[in-house]
């Protein structure tokens, strides 16, 4: 077990620890994302070759981010490079950390423009802006939004000043609070949500096309997604988890603590498909609709259901508070750190907002004004998607495996992790051998399947 103390503060409970990491992993990934990636690549198959990879590949690396953030308890990247001196190695190993927080940077651009667009739309269903609209409006009305850099840079800059405000507040007094608030909420709002589609919308058609496997309909490159999206949606790869472990008292089964994310996590990814598909369906509309599908397409659905107004402002404060407890993560291991450079906090938050909101403003440009530039038929908003979740995170994710793995000593992790060994012995099996050769070969696969 380790002494050592975190400068940034700790849980107060089990339970804050639960709700922060869980605020952390639920969030776009689970609403926005997973859903149409499930749409565009074949419903079923894609969704089981995303468990095989959670509970394979991305399961081992939650729990080893986890273990190491409380062993260092410092930022992630000092908490790599603290572990690497105790076990006698290199401290170029901070380097990991330093990939996450560039990482995090790319994905917290798009991740708050998606929750602008989000945030948008809770005021435009007040509003019944979309009642009784046909899905070609709903879908004229999105792209309106999206042309405008504007308006766009109005709700994402609102979003990160949320996000800001809560980070510069610290640990227990900004994150653990708005945890506890928040994270509740986000559960009786998607049980509602789930509770509207499945009496108002087609259940049926919804689950034959969640549940239906058909193989033939997964391409490489879907693979490549599916492995992508497990690490994006448990937040792997940036050290969010690690600054989140840091902060976790030592009394906590790490082991527990980390299947219940993970099955959590899981949970609403199912839930949100309940929720979103069976009303697609009970309107006809596309499923393969890529990042628009639940801006351009749910609307119209929302449009001409009983209470369409009330339930789709619910469905956006969903998606709003999803994101807000994941964005506060996203920041948390680069504020962290200059805390430990000597910055004070509001000074860290302020200077990781900046950099923040102007690669959002690339992301923003990238929709509208710079639309015309574009490498191999993505936009910028397209490649800082893929990259950083297919490429980045995988990486970091990888980069993590083979540190706990191969540079902590056995005894180190049994101490912090306090299993019995035959558990233990499984667990750093796959870690060694399952997850790094499956990232590989996932990588390998797809870029054969990019060259051929
Ligand atoms: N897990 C979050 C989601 O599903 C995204 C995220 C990625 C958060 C990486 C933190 C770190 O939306
Ligand atoms: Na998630």
């Amino acid at each position: 077990m380790s002494e050592r103390k975190s400068i940034h503060g700790e849980w107060s409970s089990g339970m804050a620890f639960f709700l922060a990491a869980t605020g952390s992993a639920i969030g776009l990934g689970n609403i926005w994302r997973f859903p149409y990636l499930a749409g565009e690549n074949g419903g079923g198959a894609f969704i089981l070759v995303y468990l095989a990879c959670i509970v394979l590949i991305a399961l081992p690396i939650l729990i080893a981010e986890i273990t190491l953030g409380r062993r260092g308890r410092e930022s992630p990247l000092n908490t790599f490079r603290r572990l690497a001196l105790d076990e006698g190695r290199s401290r170029a190993w901070a380097g990991v950390g330093f990939i996450g927080m560039l990482s995090g940077i790319i994905i917290l651009s798009f991740y708050s423009v998606v929750a602008g667009w989000s945030l948008e739309y809770i005021w435009l269903s007040l509003r019944g802006a979309y009642q009784g609209a046909s899905a070609d409006r709903t879908d004229q009305l999105f792209s309106m939004l999206t042309s405008s850099p504007w308006q766009q840079m109005f709700w994402y800059t609102l979003f990160l000043a949320l996000t800001l405000i809560i980070v510069a507040r610290g640990v227990r007094k900004g994150l653990e609070r708005a945890v506890w608030i928040m994270v509740p909420l986000l559960f009786v709002l998607l049980a509602v949500l789930v509770a509207y589609a499945l009496v108002v919308g087609d259940a049926h058609a919804a689950i034959v096309y969640l549940y239906s496997v058909d193989f033939s309909r997964l391409s490489g490159h879907a693979v490549l997604l599916a492995m992508g999206h497990s690490f994006f949606t448990l937040s792997l790869g940036i050290g969010a988890m690690i600054v989140y472990g840091a902060y976790m008292p030592n009394r906590l089964s790490i082991m527990r603590a980390a299947i219940s994310v993970a099955v959590a996590d899981t949970v609403v990814a199912v839930l949100a498909g309940l929720a979103i598909f069976p009303l697609l369906f009970a309107r006809h509309l596309p499923v393969a609709q890529g990042p628009k599908l639940i801006f351009a397409s749910l609307p119209a659905a929302f449009g001409s259901l009983p209470f369409g107004f009330l339930f789709g402002a619910a469905f956006f404060a969903l998606l709003t508070l999803a994101a807000w407890t994941s964005a506060i993560s996203i920041i948390e291991p680069v504020v962290s750190w200059l805390v430990e450079l000597g910055w004070s906090r509001p000074r860290s938050v302020l200077a990781v907002g900046s950099v923040v909101w102007m690669s959002s403003m690339l992301i923003d440009f990238s929709l509208n004004v710079w639309s015309g530039i574009t490498w191999q038929g993505r936009t910028l908003f397209d490649l800082f998607n893929f990259v950083s979740s297919d490429i980045m995170l995988p990486l970091g994710g990888l980069l993590i495996a083979l540190f706990a793995g191969w540079v902590i000593s056995e005894r180190s992790l049994r101490q912090e992790l306090r299993m019995n060994r035959g558990a233990l012995r499984l667990w750093l099996w796959v870690l060694r051998y399952v997850t790094p050769v499956g990232v590989l070969l996932i990588f390998l696969n797809a870029l054969g399947l990019i060259r051929g």
